[in-house]
């Protein structure tokens, strides 16, 4: 039988929610066989309804083979509390809490199989980036954890002394990216397009800038210089990019939320 068969989410906000349907995404079986645990009854119900799971306690999520713990930093203490209980032997909790490394996570639930990831939201639609630590496992929960983990997207095995850069990088990195499309569009309207043209234009570029870095791998200052014709429009552009620090500014913002997710 292929493992998990059955999937428990402890946390029904936007992360749990696409971790979800991340997970279950190759697998609709796995969606039916999902128990949804959140105080919020709507939020429960919203996370049940995606994946066509059913609404539980946190003991019935705990229940599960594989158990998704989303839930605030705040809120994980008493999380592990309520679900330690009820967790089997051969069942692997995956958290994606920031801030709780697996020491932590084992203080906090001793005797627990953790998985300690760090995704963003793309795993929803199996575009993610996940960073992953886990103890010791055997080579069969290896093997089982990977396949199952597979369709979120992109999993990275990380020291957790990586894990603020990953923070930051992995999972604020849609944010930071959503507000430079954002100028795009902004730019796009300035320079006489529509609001919805400009927005349909950014999106196309930043799916295609992405199909481009991808294809051979490079370096993005090559790719920069191959759209930089002589005395051209591009080069034009760069160039207030780079009086306005925009390159300083945006690996600026990666550093401050490293050290945010550090201080979790
Ligand atoms: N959002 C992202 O892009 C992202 C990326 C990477 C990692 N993360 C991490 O993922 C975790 C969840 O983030 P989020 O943005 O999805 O948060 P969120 O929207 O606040 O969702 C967390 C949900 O868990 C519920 N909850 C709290 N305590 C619980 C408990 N004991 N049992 C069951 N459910 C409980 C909360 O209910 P109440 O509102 O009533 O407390 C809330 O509905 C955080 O640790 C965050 O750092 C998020």
């Amino acid at each position: 039988m292929v493992w998990p068969s059955s999937l428990g989410l402890v946390g029904s906000g936007a992360m749990g929610r696409a971790m979800l349907c991340g997970l279950v995404r190759t697998r609709p079986e796995l969606g039916r066989a999902s128990v949804v645990a959140d105080p919020i009854a709507a939020a429960a119900e919203a996370g049940a309804a995606e994946v066509r799971g059913r609404v539980g306690s946190v003991a019935d999520a705990a229940a599960c083979d594989l158990i998704v713990l989303a839930v605030k930093p705040k809120d994980a203490a008493d999380a592990l509390a309520d679900i330690a209980p009820h967790v089997a032997d051969r069942a692997v909790v995956l958290s994606v809490v920031t801030g709780w490394d697996l020491g932590r996570l084992a203080r906090a639930a001793p005797g627990l199989s953790v998985v300690r990831t760090m995704p963003n939201l793309a795993v929803r639609f199996g575009a993610g980036l996940v960073a992953i630590a886990h103890q010791e496992f055997d080579l069969e929960r290896r093997a089982d954890l990977e396949c199952a983990l597979a369709p979120l997207g992109a999993i990275v095995a990380l020291p957790e002394s990586q894990f603020p850069a990953a923070t930051a990088l992995a999972g604020s990195g849609p944010g930071f990216l959503a507000l430079i499309v954002e100028a795009f569009e902004d730019g796009g309207v300035a320079s006489g397009l529509t609001r919805s043209q400009a927005r349909s234009m950014a999106r196309a570029v930043l799916a295609g800038t992405a199909a481009l870095l991808a294809d051979d791998d490079a370096d993005p200052a090559v790719l920069r210089q191959r759209v930089s014709s002589p005395a051209g429009t591009t080069i034009a552009g760069l160039l207030v990019l780079e009086r306005g620090s925009v390159r300083a500014h945006v690996a600026d913002a990666i550093v401050a939320a490293a050290r945010r997710a550090a201080e979790l």
